[in-house]
């Protein structure tokens, strides 16, 4: 971006519930630890007054992934703004905000510093509270601040603790069972690649730009699941981790025998195929979490999926089956809540201020930081 081109923020309008009370407490809430510079406006009545994300997306197609150099530079163009307009589009001023909140963790060091050193200004020259916020607990913890059926429809769902979580975003693949603020049981995860990783990677092989996983994912509604025979890695051993290495490798290999030009039929089976696999490993690796002693002695009544591969219809749709199976509800976050996001942020730091988890003395930033370190 340019310094003289106009910014182009996404205004992700409000969500609001028919609660309404003046005593709620107000969160801005910054995210910055990938390639969208967000901010949100959220109550602890679970109302979304405003959300603005500028994605830098189109920066970095040109290179096919997200470029960490560029992607810092921009979020210091884009942070002033995106917070301005959060506020203005709520008709509030900094005065009327209770608490701060930033990712300060784990992602792209450059990125997550701009915006973790601007919430600390604000933070500081205000005397507001501040919450530094895990950004996969901004995912783990989005779909308590809305929640939707697999199809995005009966918006209203409660998520209550503790909840099993299907956490897959570009960085992370984990199985969690969520007990409670800052309380997360890893139950299985990745050994290789996460499962947006393996998405981005295979469109990418196909030529189909980037992020991968849309664009895979609408080309799979056209294609047969049947027509390549992807591996199902780990699916014949117990335990809940994943792998999609192989997956990827498959893939590879497929390609290296087709004639090119792909036809837009390779292409859509291709994409079908690949999903296939992928949802297969997901739900298998999900069915022996629900059958884990630690699971099963917590009890949880919700299957959740959050992070942007969240957004998969196919995902959704094979994770509610297996939560209706095994007499659970399913949830997931709706459509604009699961990629990155500032209302994520915002919820999370309006969680972590109830139970008092607010920053009392200067924290660094952290490009690794696992939940389970919380
Ligand atoms: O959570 P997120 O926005 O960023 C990280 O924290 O990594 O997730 C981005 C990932 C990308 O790998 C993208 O390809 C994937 O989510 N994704 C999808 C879909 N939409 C986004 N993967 C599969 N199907 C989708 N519809
Ligand atoms: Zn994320």
């Amino acid at each position: 971006m340019n310094n003289d081109e106009k910014l182009i923020c996404m205004d992700m309008g409000g969500m609001r519930n028919a609660t309404h009370d003046d005593n709620a407490v107000l969160c801005l809430g910054i995210e910055s630890s990938c390639d969208e510079t967000s901010a949100a406006l959220v109550d602890s009545n679970r109302n979304i007054l405003s959300h603005v994300i500028y994605s830098q997306i189109p920066e970095h197609q040109k290179y096919g992934g997200v470029v960490p150099e560029l992607a810092a530079r921009a979020h210091i163009l884009a942070i002033d703004d995106v917070i301005k307009q959060t506020l203005v589009k709520a008709g509030k001023t900094i005065d009327d905000v209770d608490v701060v909140a930033a990712t300060a963790g784990p992602g792209l060091i450059g990125g997550v510093l701009v915006g973790w050193m601007a919430a600390t200004g604000l933070a500081q020259s205000t005397g507001k509270p501040l919450v530094a916020v895990n950004h996969l607990e901004g995912h783990a913890l989005v779909p308590r601040l809305h929640a939707t059926r697999a199809d995005g429809t009966g918006a209203g769902i409660d998520v209550e603790f503790p909840y099993l979580l299907m956490l897959a975003s570009g960085g992370h693949c984990q199985i969690l069972l969520v007990r409670g603020v800052g309380q997360y049981e890893l139950i299985g995860q990745t050994l290789d690649d996460s499962a947006g990783e393996a998405y981005d990677k295979v469109a990418k092989m196909l030529g189909l730009g980037y992020p991968g996983g849309p664009i895979v994912d609408k080309r799979a509604q056209d294609g047969n699941p049947r027509a390549f025979d992807f591996p199902r890695p780990l699916c014949d051993k117990p335990g809940c981790d994943f792998s999609f290495s192989g997956i990827k490798t498959a893939a590879r290999t497929f390609l290296s025998r087709a004639e090119t030009p792909l036809t837009d039929e390779y292409i859509n089976d291709f994409c079908a195929s690949f999903q296939a696999a992928v949802v297969d490993c997901i739900v298998n690796r999900l069915n022996n979490a629900m059958r884990d002693s630690r699971v099963r002695d917590a009890g949880p009544k919700t299957l959740v999926v959050a992070g942007g591969v969240a957004k998969n219809s196919a995902i959704r749709a094979a994770m509610e089956k297996l939560a209706k199976k095994n007499n659970m509800v399913f949830a997931a976050p709706p459509m604009n809540l699961c990629t990155d996001n500032g209302a994520m942020i915002a919820w999370a730091g309006i969680e972590n201020y109830r139970v008092g988890r607010v920053v009392v003395e200067p924290i660094a930033p952290r490009p690794r930081w696992p939940l389970t370190e919380l």
